[in-house]
């Protein structure tokens, strides 16, 4: 006998998700390609936007339209009489342009992680890592840094998936009692550039290996705040941290297995005064681990991008901050999945 259906079960959460892949791909393509800094400039018709991009007539409309139904493009007309345009979210953030362009996190999810995460299977079974790393290939960031194509579209894609947050973050958090920060791993050099722009009494290092200073230094440079933040280069599993009254470090921790997890904490105990404060910005998992998708799949990325990194949640980071002698810890909700856990020494 056949099985009765439920009628308070519904199949559309389950096709949203197992094809949301025709989704993305349409958006990664688009900004892969430029699309919307073209669009930047003036809307267009589908024939301009097709002779600009070097695209084949046959599928130019179902491309522009599912942009449309999407969300991300306006249209006014239909097929040949039409003319395209940015959405408002897609004019400010995908416009490569503008200070606020965040496609860096999107190109490299087009170019890298989308051909890695092929392969999520083969990493569940083996625990292994599945991008430039696999069948023995060097570690991560040794990987990326060797080519300065990926080495450049890795730091900018960090700039933009964190930018929300670490505005967010210099916004927020109480600096009044604190007069120096070093942000370790700062990469692009984003976070400290936030913080000194909206705490003008802050001096700030924003500390990463010898290849990403000089990309820092143009950073900086080009954001008016060369003066208040030093890019210093160094190698934390070989030296101890700059002293600083705050410690950051943005999406360091979920790179690296317990052991060294606990070694990091450990040295940004011993660079902080009494008082001072070590502010981990991940995305942070709830400690329920039901709830933050995106702080669980950014883990399931770390098996894919790294040896042995995984993300976690406020309950566990607590656990190593107490065990290296931290007093207290706090949580400030930043933007979206994303949290700052706060260790007070
Ligand atoms: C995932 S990125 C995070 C960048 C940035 N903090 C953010 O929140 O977007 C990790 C950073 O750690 C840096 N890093 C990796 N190994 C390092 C090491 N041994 N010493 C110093 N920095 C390192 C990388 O170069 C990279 O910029």
């Amino acid at each position: 006998m056949a099985t009765a259906i439920n009628h308070q079960v519904n199949p559309s959460q389950i096709m949203q998700v197992g094809m949301g892949f025709w989704a993305s791909k349409t958006l990664l393509t688009g900004v892969n390609m430029e699309l919307f800094t073209l669009l930047a400039k003036g809307a267009l018709s589908a024939q301009e936007i097709k002779n600009r991009l070097g695209l084949h007539e046959r599928s130019i409309y179902d491309f522009l339209d599912t942009l449309v139904a999407l969300g991300f493009l306006k249209r006014k007309g239909l097929k040949e009489t039409a003319l395209y345009s940015n959405s408002d979210d897609a004019n400010v953030f995908l416009d490569k342009n503008k200070p606020s362009y965040l496609g860096g996190i999107l190109e490299m999810s087009n170019n890298r992680l989308y051909p890695s995460w092929h392969n999520l299977e083969e990493g569940l079974k083996t625990g292994l890592p599945q991008n430039e790393m696999k069948n023995g290939g060097k570690p991560i960031f040794e990987a990326l840094y060797a080519d300065e194509t990926k080495l450049s579209e890795f730091i900018r894609a960090m700039g933009g998936i964190q930018m929300g947050n670490f505005m967010a973050f210099a916004n927020k958090f109480d600096f009044s009692n604190y007069k120096t920060l070093c942000d370790i791993g700062g990469a692009g050099g984003f976070l400290s550039a936030q913080v000194v722009m909206n705490n003008a009494h802050m001096n700030c290092i924003s500390y990463d290996l010898p290849p990403v200073t000089p990309i820092a230094n143009a950073n900086l440079k080009n954001m008016g705040v060369a003066g208040k933040v030093v890019a210093q280069s160094g190698d934390f599993f070989k030296e101890d941290f700059p002293k600083a009254d705050v410690i950051t470090m943005g999406n360091i921790l979920h790179d690296w297995g317990t052991a060294d997890k606990l070694m990091l904490i450990r040295k940004a105990y011993n660079a902080l005064p009494a008082g001072g404060s070590l502010v981990v910005i991940e995305n942070i998992i709830d400690d329920n681990r039901s709830e933050n998708a995106f702080g669980l799949l950014m883990s399931l990325n770390m098996l894919i991008e790294t040896s042995e990194g995984y993300d976690f949640s406020a309950a566990d980071f607590k656990e190593w901050a107490q065990e290296v002698g931290f007093r207290k810890v706090n949580v400030m909700p930043l933007t979206g999945p994303t949290s700052a856990v706060i260790a007070i020494k």
